[in-house]
Order: C-alpha cells, then structure tokens, then sequence
C-alpha cells in the first residue's frame, strides 16, 4: 500500500471523520477541509493521537473558490501534491418540495455539487499532469432512488453521480479515477439536526429510516470510511466511473 496525500472535505465530523480516520488507518497522510476550522483541528488532533498517523487541519468553504484554491495552497505547501481528493461536504435540510424557495435551491446546489467541482478543479490538473490520482465523491442513496422531503438535495446528489461519470471518462487515461460512495441513512449530526428540524418526530422518522434499511440499522461514518479508502487505493486503479452504495441493502440497483 503506497502512502498518499488525501484531503477530505467536511471531514470534521459524521461521515467525513469516519473516512479520515479509514484513511489514516490504511497509511494516508490526510487533510481535513472544513468549514468548521475549530472542528477540523480538534478532530485531526484527536485522530491523529488515537491512530499515530500525521492528520492536519485546514478552513476550507467549497462554496468559496477562493477559500478552496488557498486551502489546496496550503495542503500541498505543508504535505506536498494532492493525490487523493475525497469530496464529502454537504449539507440539507427535510423540506416538501413545494415549500423550497429558490433561495434553498441555490444553498443546496452550492455546497453539494458546485463544492465538489469547485474542489476538483484546484485539484485534478495537478493529479493529470503528475499521472496519478483518485477522487471520490460522496453521493447519496437519495441520488439514486430519491428520498421524500429531500427532493432538491437528491437532485444535487444525482448530479455528483452523473457528473462524476463524466469526468472518469476524460481523466481516464491519465492514470486519475473518479468514483462515487451513496451512504444510506447514516447516524451523523447532521442526520439528528435534520429530522429534528422537520417538524416531525424524530424518533419517528428515524424509526422509519430504520425500518426501510435491509439490515435494520442506520450506517454508521466507520460504515461508509473503508469504501472510499478501496475506491482511493493503488489497487483500485482499473475501477472508474462506478457508484457504489453502502446502506444495508437499502439500494441494490
Ligand atoms: N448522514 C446521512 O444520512 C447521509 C446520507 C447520505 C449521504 N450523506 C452525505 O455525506 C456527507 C457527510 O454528511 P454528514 O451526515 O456526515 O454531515 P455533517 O453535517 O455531520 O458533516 C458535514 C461536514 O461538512 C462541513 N461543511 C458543511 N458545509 C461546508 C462548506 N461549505 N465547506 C466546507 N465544509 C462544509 C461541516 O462543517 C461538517 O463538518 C454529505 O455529503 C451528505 O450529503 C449523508
């Protein structure tokens, strides 16, 4: 197993944590980018002591090319070129389509999918031209078989499996893959805030989830973290252009 540089998007906590610390655990030097910087620092120190692993922190907004382009800067400055690009930063909130305004739309699309091509673009030139690089983009099951209440949020989440796709098919002979991980309902902060939010029960709605899952549990974040360390290892290197589902069952198609 070759050691590489990898950032990882939001990943200061739920899911993204999970994939620093699956990373870290196969011998990655990892960067997590953050919009929480407080987060980031406290959890690469905390993953970085746990792991004996070398895990650094940056702020990073995707929705921000500016931030990200000084963030990539920075990274690559302190740990040397980027050659694993994992974009897991996201955000929703559960909401009846014909409640959203297109102030919400515009939210949603700009975290979720203009993120990770803001992200890619600092990134993968550099990954062609040094003939070496894994992205990983992370999806959702909503974005292939859709989820109520999250209609815009499953829309973004479709566009990153489709985007993603495409851009294997043009980094495809430079030696760059570019694979998509769809989590199903998976136990994060985020998760608890949304159903929360709804104004529903909580406890309900995630019974629901539960129920709906094969397996009859939520995924956890060390569920959905070794997909995407198979997905950013050497020997993944013939695989791109693939959407994989980590979710009990839930989605088999
Ligand atoms: N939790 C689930 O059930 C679930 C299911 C399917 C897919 N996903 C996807 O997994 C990913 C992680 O979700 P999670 O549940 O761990 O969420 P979370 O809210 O617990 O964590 C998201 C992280 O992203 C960061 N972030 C948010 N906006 C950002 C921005 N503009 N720039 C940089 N970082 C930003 C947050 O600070 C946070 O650390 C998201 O892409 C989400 O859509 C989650």
């Amino acid at each position: 197993m070759t050691a590489r540089v990898a950032i990882v998007t939001g990943g200061a906590q739920g899911i993204g944590r999970g994939i620093v610390e699956s990373l870290v655990a196969q011998g990655h030097t990892v960067a997590i980018a953050d919009l929480n910087g407080e987060t980031a620092t406290s959890t690469a120190k905390e993953v970085a002591a746990a792991s004996g692993g070398n895990v650094i922190a940056v702020r990073m907004d995707v929705t921000d090319t500016d931030s990200v382009r000084s963030a990539v800067a920075e990274v690559e400055q302190q740990l040397g070129p980027v050659e694993v690009l994992v974009n897991n930063a996201g955000w929703d909130d559960f909401m009846p389509f014909v409640k959203t305004n297109e102030e919400f739309w515009d939210k949603i699309l700009d975290i979720n999918f203009k993120g990770a091509l803001r992200v890619i673009q600092a990134v993968v030139p550099g990954m062609m031209e040094r003939g070496f690089g894994r992205v990983v983009n992370i999806g959702s099951d909503a974005g292939r078989v859709g989820s109520s209440l999250e209609a815009v949020y499953s829309g973004s989440k479709g566009g990153i499996i489709a985007f993603t796709k495409t851009l294997a098919r043009e980094v495809a002979t430079k030696g760059v893959t570019a694979n998509t991980v769809c989590p199903g309902p998976t136990d994060t902060p985020a998760l608890r805030n949304f159903t929360q939010a709804s104004g529903q029960d909580a406890d309900k709605v995630i019974a629901g989830m539960t129920r709906a899952v094969p397996m009859k549990r939520l995924g956890t974040p060390s569920d959905i973290g070794p997909a995407v360390a198979f997905f950013a290892s050497d020997g993944a290197g013939f695989v791109t252009g693939q959407t994989l589902s980590v979710s009990g069952g839930l989605t088999m198609a």
